[in-house]
């Protein structure tokens, strides 16, 4: 199979909107939990920001295995093209994982899923208080494990474009002739 230089553009788009996006995610979240204050607000961007991102991760999951991605360099040792491999579909599950356990726990905590202007969405599981409990450590501790996987990203993607000076930051951050 021929492989392209560069993802295509719509992997680029939304791959930055929803690195924006789940790093904002992270700290309404933290800081849902931490302020009396400020908690109901950012509960209400919380709600449908996650389901966003829900819909916008089946997106991005449906064009990364329809669409040929550009290769690693192939002079890259095999444990970092593992690790590479295994931390971009980790992000991926925790990208699906944490929004439908959001919308799972509130569904067996019996809460209203509120969405802007009024929406509701309909439960996704009965109520059951121990299911909520459950849920509702998991996500935190799934929140935590996004987060150090988001660093680790990171770090290996300023390793490559600093350090090893290759093409693989290149590849999500511009585009150009396939
Ligand atoms: C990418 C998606 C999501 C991320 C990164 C995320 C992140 C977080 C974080 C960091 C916390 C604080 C956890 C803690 O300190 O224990 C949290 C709590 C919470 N999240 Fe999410 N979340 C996401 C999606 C959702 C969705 C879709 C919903 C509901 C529809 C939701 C509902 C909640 C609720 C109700 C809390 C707890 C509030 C509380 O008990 O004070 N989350 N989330």
């Amino acid at each position: 199979m021929n492989r392209p230089r560069h993802f295509n553009l719509l992997a680029r788009v939304l791959h930055w909107s929803m690195a924006l996006a789940i790093l904002a995610m992270l700290f309404v979240g933290a800081g849902m939990v931490v302020s009396l204050q400020y908690r109901a607000p950012l509960l209400d961007l919380h709600r449908p920001l996650g389901i966003a991102i829900l819909l916008l991760a089946i997106v991005r999951l449906a064009n990364r295995l329809a669409r040929p991605t550009p290769p690693l360099p192939a002079d890259l040792p095999a444990i970092q093209k593992f690790a590479a491999h295994a931390s971009h579909w980790l992000l991926y599950g925790l990208m699906l994982a944490m929004p439908l356990i959001g919308w799972a726990m509130l569904s067996a905590g019996g809460y209203p899923i509120k969405m802007f202007g009024g929406v509701h969405l309909p439960a996704i599981l009965p109520h059951s208080p121990e299911v909520y409990g459950m849920l509702r450590p998991l996500h935190g501790v799934l929140a935590y494990v996004l987060f150090a996987t988001i660093l680790a990203h990171l770090g290996a993607a300023l390793f490559h474009a600093w350090v090893r000076r290759d093409e693989v930051f290149g590849q999500m951050a511009k585009g150009g002739p396939q």
